[in-house]
Order: C-alpha cells, then sequence, then structure tokens
C-alpha cells in the first residue's frame, strides 16, 4: 500500500493507461475500435479541407487573372468534396458524444463491480486497519469517474496529437527549421501543464485525512443512528464548522499553489506565441516573395493554427490523463492487493458433520499496528459438546478469541488446532460451515425479516419451517407477530415499507440467523445485551439444550446468564486466569466469585 504515496511518473502513467485501454479493449472491442475511428478522423479532415481550400482558390485566382474562360468542373468537383469532409466531420463528432455517454456509462460500472469483487475476497485485517479504509475511500468515490474520464481523456490526447503530428510534418516540408521552432517553443507549456496536475493532485493526496474527517461528519449528520445524538448534545453546528474549516483548508491551498505557478504560466504562453508569431510572418514573407502560392499560404496558415490548437489540446487532455491516472492508479492498487489469509492449496478439510475439539495452545496475539499483547501465552480446551462461557472486562480480549478463531487474524506465537490441525491449514469455507458466529456488533440487514434469518444459510433452500424454528428459539417469532407482513415484513428504514424494530429485537433477530445456521458450534458474543430478562432465560434455557453433540461458546456480562454454562474461563490480562463450573469457581473464592457476588448483591 505504500508504494501508492509516491506519485506516478510518466513510466507509471503510461503503464496505467495501457492497463486501463487493455480493460476497456477486453470488456467490448466494439466501442473500442468505433471510439478510435470516431476519434482520429476529425484530426485528418481539417488538413484535406484546408489543402481542398487552398486548390479552390488558386483556381479562382488563376480563373480571375486569366483571359480566357476557364471550365468550373474542377472546382463543382472540390466544393462537393468540402461539403463531403464537413459532413463527416459532423457525423465524427456525433459517434465521438455517442461513446462519451457510453463510456460514462460502462466504465464506472465496470470498476465498481471489480472492487465489489476485490473487498469480497480481501482480509478482515486488512479492511479493519484505518490505512486501507483511508486509501479505499478515496478508490472508490474516484472509480466512479475517474477511469472514464481519463479513458477520454486518452482518445482526445491521440486525437490532438494526430493533428499536430500532421501539421508539423506539413510545416517540416515547407522548411524544417521552423518545424523544429514550432515544436521546441511548445515545450515550456509542456512542462508548465505537467507541473500544475503534479501540483494539485499532491495537495489532494497529502490531505487525505482531512478529506477522511470531512466524509465522516457529512455521514454523521445523514446517519439516522447519530442524529439523535448530534442533535442532543447540539453538536450539529460544531460538524458542520469543522466541516467548513477543513474545505477552506482546501481551497486555500489550491489557490496559494496555482498562484505560484502563475508567472511560469504567462511565460510558457509567451515563448508560445512567439514561435508562431515567427512561423506566420516567416510564411507571408514567402508568399511575397512568390516562393510558394497564396493557396499554399491559406493551407500553412492553417496547419499552424491545428498545430497550435493541436499543442494545446494535447497539453491539456494529457495532462487531465496524468492527473486522473493518478487517481486510477489508486484504484488498481486496491484491485491488486492479495488476501493473505487464505487456505494453502492443500488445505485440510474437517468432516462436514462433525463437531471438531477445539484448542488454544500458547497463544499471543497484538493487533497489527499495535504493541499491547491482546492474548498472551493463551490456552484452553473446548471438547466436541461443551456448553462453555467467557466472562472477563471490556477490553480483556474475549472478542478477540472469537476472531482469532475464525482466522480473521493470524496470531503472533502458539497454534489454534481444530481437531488437532492448525488453522492456518484449515480449508475456510470448509471451516466456517461449522461454525455460526453472531458476533457482538452483529447485522441489521435491510432485508425482509425471513431473510435476515434465512442468511444464516446461504446455500441452502430458504424453508419457512426451519426459519420459524429458529425464530422461536431466540425469540423472534414474537417480532413476526409484531409485524404487519409477519416474515415478509422489510425491515429497517433504507428501503420503501422497511420498519424499524427495537434494538433488543434487531438482537433477537439476529440470534434467529445464528439459530438457523445450525453449524456444530454456535458462538454467541454478548448476545442479549439488549434483550429483556425474561427472553434472555428462555434463549439460554435453548441454548443449553442444543442437542448434546454441539458446541456452545457464549461471552456475556451477565452472571445470571452463564451460570449454568459446564465450563465458565475468566479473562484477564490475555490470559484464561480461573476455569471451571459456576459451582466450582464459587469454591474457588477467587476473581469470579468476587464479580458473581458483586452483581448478586445488586439485586437484594
Ligand atoms: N481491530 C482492532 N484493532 C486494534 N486493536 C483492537 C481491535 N479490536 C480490539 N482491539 C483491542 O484489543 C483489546 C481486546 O478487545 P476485545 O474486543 O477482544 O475485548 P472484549 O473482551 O471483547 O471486550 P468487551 O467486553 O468490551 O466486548 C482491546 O484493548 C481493544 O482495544
Ligand atoms: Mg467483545
Amino acid at each position: 500500500m505504500k508504494k501508492s504515496k509516491s506519485l506516478n511518473s510518466a513510466k507509471g502513467v503510461a503503464y496505467t493507461s495501457r492497463r486501463l485501454l487493455g480493460i476497456f479493449w477486453r470488456e467490448d472491442k466494439k466501442t473500442f475500435i468505433g471510439t478510435t475511428i470516431a476519434v482520429l478522423v476529425p484530426s485528418l479532415i481539417p488538413f484535406i479541407n484546408a489543402y481542398i481550400y487552398a486548390l479552390i482558390i488558386n483556381f479562382v485566382i488563376s480563373s480571375v487573372c486569366s483571359a480566357h474562360h476557364m471550365s468550373y468542373d474542377p472546382l463543382y468537383i472540390l466544393i462537393l468534396i468540402r461539403i463531403l469532409m464537413l459532413f463527416v466531420q459532423d457525423a465524427a463528432y456525433t459517434a465521438q458524444q455517442r461513446y462519451n455517454y457510453i463510456f460514462s456509462a460502462r466504465i464506472p460500472l465496470i470498476f465498481s463491480q471489480a472492487i465489489m469483487r476485490q473487498l469480497s475476497r480481501l482480509d478482515i485485517q486488512l479492511i479493519e486497519s484505518s490505512d486501507f479504509q483511508n486509501k479505499f475511500q478515496s478508490a472508490r468515490d474516484n472509480a466512479t469517474y475517474r477511469p472514464s474520464t481519463m479513458l477520454v481523456n486518452i482518445f482526445y490526447s491521440m486525437q490532438s496529437l494526430l493533428q499536430l503530428l500532421v501539421a508539423a510534418g506539413s510545416l517540416f516540408f515547407l522548411n524544417w527549421i521552423f518545424g523544429v521552432i514550432i515544436l521546441l517553443t511548445a515545450l515550456p507549456t509542456f512542462f508548465y501543464e505537467a507541473k500544475n496536475a503534479k501540483y494539485v493532485w499532491a495537495i489532494w493526496s497529502d490531505n487525505s485525512p482531512y478529506r477522511k474527517r470531512f466524509n465522516y461528519l457529512y455521514y454523521q449528520l445523514q446517519y439516522p443512528r447519530s442524529v439523535k445524538e448530534l442533535k442532543l448534545f447540539q453538536l450539529n453546528d460544531y460538524f458542520v464548522k469543522q466541516g467548513e474549516k477543513i474545505g477552506n483548508k482546501f481551497a486555500a491551498e489550491n489557490i496559494a499553489a496555482l498562484n505560484k505557478r502563475f508567472l511560469s504560466g504567462v511565460i510558457a504562453n509567451l515563448v508560445n506565441v512567439a514561435g508562431y508569431a515567427a512561423v506566420e510572418v516567416y510564411i507571408i514573407f514567402i508568399t511575397l516573395a512568390k516562393k510558394i502560392s497564396i493557396g499554399s499560404l491559406t493551407y500553412y496558415t492553417t496547419a499552424l493554427i491545428n498545430f497550435q490548437s493541436g499543442v494545446n489540446g494535447l497539453f491539456r487532455t494529457a495532462s487531465s490523463v496524468f492527473e486522473d491516472s493518478q487517481y486510477v492508479k489508486e484504484v488498481f492498487d486496491i484491485l491488486d492487493l492479495e488476501p493473505k489469509l487464505i487456505s494453502p492449496p492443500d488445505a485440510k478439510v474437517i468432516k462436514s458433520n462433525r463437531t471438531p475439539r477445539i484448542e488454544f495452545k500458547n497463544v499471543s496475539f497484538a493487533y497489527p499496528e499495535s504493541k499491547t499483547k491482546v492474548l498472551d501465552n493463551f490456552s484452553i480446551t473446548i471438547e466436541p459438546g461443551d456448553k462453555v462461557a467467557f466472562v472477563g472486562e471490556n477490553g480483556a480480549g474475549k472478542s478477540t478469541i472469537i476472531k482469532l478463531l475464525c482466522r480473521f487474524y493470524d496470531v503472533d506465537a502458539g497454534e489454534i488446532l481444530i481437531d488437532g490441525i492448525n488453522v492456518k491449514q484449515l480449508n475456510l469455507v470448509a471451516w466456517y460451515q461449522h461454525i455460526g458466529v453472531i458476533f457482538q456488533d452483529f447485522l441489521r440487514y435491510e432485508y425482509s425479516l425471513r431473510k435476515n434469518i434465512w442468511f444464516g444459510q446461504i446455500d441452502k433452500p430458504e424453508v419457512i419451517e426451519s426459519i420459524i424454528a429458529a425464530a422461536e428459539q431466540s425469540g423472534a417469532d414474537a417480532v413476526a407477530k409484531s409485524l404487519d407482513k409477519g416474515y415478509d415484513q422489510m425491515l429497517g428504514n433504507v428501503f420503501d415499507g422497511g420498519i424499524e424494530l427495537s434494538t433488543g429485537q434487531w438482537q433477537k433477530v439476529a440470534l434467529a440467523r445464528g439459530f438457523y445456521r445450525n453449524a456444530p458450534i454456535l458462538i454467541l458474543d454478548e448476545p442479549t445485551s439488549a434483550i429483556d430478562a425474561k427472553a434472555e432465560h428462555e434463549i439460554f434455557r435453548k441454548v443449553e439444550k442444543l442437542t448434546s453433540d454441539k458446541t456452545a461458546i457464549i461471552i456475556s456480562h451477565r452472571f445470571s446468564t452463564v451460570r449454568n454454562a459446564d465450563k465458565i474461563y475468566v479473562i484477564e490480562d490475555g490470559r484464561a486466569v480461573e476455569s471451571g463450573s459456576h459451582k466450582e469457581l464459587m469454591k474457588l473464592n477467587g476473581i469470579y466469585a468476587d464479580l458473581f457476588n458483586l452483581q448478586a448483591e445488586a439485586y437484594k
């Protein structure tokens, strides 16, 4: 990821352009060829036109000066060709416009699909990192338009390039020294434009954390779950002002950079104009000296004008290509990332219908970018069919244990064994079939209630009986009864007709999804934090009653819910400091007993 910080060099721009053209070519060869023709034809037509016009003028002059009447037939043919050329020119422009529309519709889709596919395969470890979030935010925003504008500008650059080459060729033909002069005087403008593009990009890129903050502020102001608190704490104004401050900072830096470069821009332009004037004067004088015809004078003047506009067009589009390529490269950088936590080629598969043994052996782990060990020489064994519970303070590492079990991260030391096989050796897709996890920050799908539950087992057909059975286990059946459309009710407030549930109701739905998964290992991380005491009691009775071959791991702060577990682990300082049944732990009279008594005390 680091590499993308450095500015895309000319070589890099060429590579990015080639890659983009390659993608476009693979996706739609017909449009590619059509665009090339529609773009290149208009660069040639002005010269054909100017040449014909030169012939017409010469014809007119000789006709006027001639003592005899000349046949007008050649003139008619010339005029006809001119009209035809104008028509072709027009058709090409219309075609260009059409292709422009196709670009702006197709290319963003191609890219957003590629990004979505890429996101679905990248490591959670990477997605959770702020560095990735930073880069991704910018890549996603830019993918919606930068690749298509870059592509359009590449084609227009080719158009201008061809135009200026034909013009330069004509002028070389007339006098090669002036051909060279005219090319040289264009160089300062080129460097000026290239530098400008670099500047603008650097400002955006350097400030990208500001940009992230700006987007964050924006998002908070529109996000239903944050508006309540923002309004009540009157943070709205503060957020708006912060956004304004960031916006002003952008603008100021941009303007300062442009001001700094203003003078060099003026000078580059002067050089350009001087070159142009010199050649124009030269052409006039050689006509006066009768070295070329008046028709040729008009042709070369047109060539000169076309050269000039070709140069300007090329610089304008090339600097846009340069600028766009910086952003498109960021998108490619994201697309080039490779997931690291993948199943090895000879991955082992745990048989589908058995509950494996789980063993953490001297596991140590710190999150990347952090030095603090969350787990420190942590060892536990969970036998198939065990109903175990983890308790411990906030930040003790309980949720982290689950993430490691899912191999969202790799451990730094020690090993996690599933039926004696290291998770690193496992086929992860097959392993995930064995676990149903409802994470602490469970998801609320903006889908119907039945889909919310069915998502627990997406590879099986939606069977309403099983969905209802799972809902009964978690208490979500009561939620269904309270909804007009029952299980077919759209949930959430994003889509039309959706109904927003209470936090506890959502939690019951998530739990139903966990039960519906019907996996050999059920893991519930703080599953009932928002659920009323009566419903919670019911849910845990059902978890305990899960068939004896199913493993259950429950994380909870409420000791009343975990007391019936076969084995309770107290997690502290990255280790399991106490373990045993409720009875055993009470007898031990250690941390667990202390905390249990503390909670019990509150109810007396
Ligand atoms: N994605 C992450 N990146 C870096 N550090 C993290 C990340 N997630 C958690 N941590 C850190 O790891 C430690 C353990 O977090 P964890 O979520 O496992 O605690 P927990 O026991 O589940 O707490 P709680 O009871 O509040 O849910 C915390 O100190 C936290 O700051
Ligand atoms: Mg947690």
